[in-house]
């Protein structure tokens, strides 16, 4: 194969690459779901299940995904069906890429609903609503927003429109001029908090709830949670990571690469959890509170703190932020596709993208007040609203099988000295190590705990 180039263009310098993903990395998984997860599945069981997923699967397996897209050097579904071409395998590879691409619409969905909340959230904060407000009275704020399904649809289209004006814009306009800027602000806002929590008494209860490992609170579902969450925090299973690997230049050290993501990824989550399980216990909270676990704490801090006003509009505007660049991740592969496959625009594109995301996204928006009784079920293995359906069905289906298939794709089916050569691993032994997780014990890994719920 010649090396091809992306039609979409090139990052303009090694680092933009790291910034891209890691925005798209960090978001609202981070903030908003890795705290709420661990308060659901039990504390420090899970974290420690969820650190495991991300040194032995996730960083190997994103590797393996910045592989195939700089090979590629398109859109996933095109780079799996050169891939796959070049390879001798059956063109049913190609399937990777689609089923990424709906994966990436479904989760934009949902992620859009979600990230209206922090618009509506920095909009509240800056108008000073929750000044002085009691524990009570902040729940009552975030119950009264999820019962209006106007004002949720309204968030929800305006991050949608947000998204979408970067998407039209392609990689260099839009994506790395936001990222090189913002990322910083949320890690030092970020840390600010935790400097303040550090402060209260209950520091040292989050502290244990995080890390105090107690098995017996680990179930099968919960160690399917903390695999889904490790593809789903890392961007990774359904190609956004692929898209922007094709258009990364040769020569950068992957292994650095990944795991400066994965490191960075998993430090503003450990330090979002620390922050929000300070503020639950120190009000007396619940730690299982699920997905409004993030809204019912943070406004609390913000509410108490000397200038908490501010303080408080400038991080929800970040996490705004971080979800932005996550959502841009989302559509991307699905827009490149239709640039370089079909006859659309970059524009035409991005708005039926964008009007399919935000019709399913108007669905999960209901789930939380109309249609709340409305139940999706199969036998009595779950019955769930359209919002965790789609929740459910991407993170803990859709994304650990992506990233089985591009496992075993690497591993198996692409040729060995090609893997070898575009790995790039200086070390033979880092090689052998990183063949071994992809080859071996993420697929075992990801099979035995996805087949483990059907087998109970
Ligand atoms: N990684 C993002 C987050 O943690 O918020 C969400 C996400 C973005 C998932 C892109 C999947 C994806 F392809």
């Amino acid at each position: 194969m010649t090396t091809p180039q992306s039609i979409h263009g090139i990052w303009t310098a090694r680092w933009t690459f790291i910034l891209a993903a890691t925005g798209s990395a960090v978001g609202l998984g981070n903030i908003w779901k890795f705290p709420y997860m661990t308060g659901v599945n039990g504390g420090a069981a899970f974290v420690l299940v969820y650190l495991l997923c991300i040194t032995a699967i996730g960083i190997p397996v994103m590797l393996a995904e910045i592989l195939l897209g700089r090979r590629g050097r398109a859109s996933p579904i095109n780079t799996m069906h050169k891939l796959a071409e070049e390879a001798g395998a059956t063109k049913f590879w190609g399937g990777i890429g689609w089923m990424g691409a709906l994966a990436g619409m479904l989760i934009l969905s949902f992620y859009s609903v979600v990230a209206g909340w922090a618009v509506a959230y920095t909009w509240l904060t800056a108008q000073g609503a929750f000044t002085g407000e009691s524990a009570e009275q902040v729940s009552t704020t975030f119950g009264n927003l999820l019962a209006n399904p106007r004002e949720l649809v309204w968030w929800h289209t305006l991050f949608m429109a947000m998204t979408l004006s970067v998407v039209v814009h392609g990689i260099h306009k839009g994506l790395e001029r936001a990222v090189r800027i913002l990322m910083p602000l949320l890690f030092l806002m970020l840390l600010g908090l935790l400097v303040y929590a550090m402060t209260q008494d209950a520091f040292g209860q989050s502290l244990a709830f995080m890390f105090a490992v107690d098995f017996s609170k680990l179930s099968g579902d919960s160690i399917l949670s903390a695999l889904g969450h490790s593809f789903f925090t890392l961007s990774l299973g359904m190609g956004a990571i692929m898209a922007y690997g094709a258009y990364m230049a040769r020569g950068q050290n992957l292994a650095k690469t990944v795991v400066t993501i994965g490191v960075l990824d998993t430090v503003v989550a450990l330090m979002a959890g620390l922050v929000i399980f300070t503020i639950v216990f120190q009000n007396g909270l619940e730690p299982a509170a699920g997905p409004s676990l993030m809204f019912q704490t943070l406004p609390l801090a913000f509410a108490k703190m000397p200038g908490g006003a501010l303080i408080g509009t400038v991080f929800f505007l970040l996490v705004v932020f971080a979800a932005w660049t996550s959502a841009i991740s989302l559509g991307e592969p699905v827009v490149a596709w239709a640039v370089e496959s079909t006859r659309l625009t970059r524009l035409q594109a991005a708005l039926i993208v964008g009007v399919i995301a935000w019709t399913l996204g108007v669905g999960c928006a209901l789930a939380f007040n109309l249609w709340s009784d409305v139940k999706f079920s199969v036998g009595n293995l779950f019955s769930l609203n359209f919002f965790d359906l789609l929740d459910k069905l991407t993170t803990n289906i859709m994304l650990p099988l992506g990233g089985l298939l591009i496992c075993i794709f690497v591993g198996w089916v692409m040729d060995r000295a090609i893997v070898r050569a575009e790995a790039d691993l200086h070390h033979p032994q880092l090689y052998r190590v990183w063949s071994f997780l992809v080859q071996i014990v993420a697929p075992v890994g990801i099979l035995v705990v996805m087949l483990n719920p059907l087998l109970q």
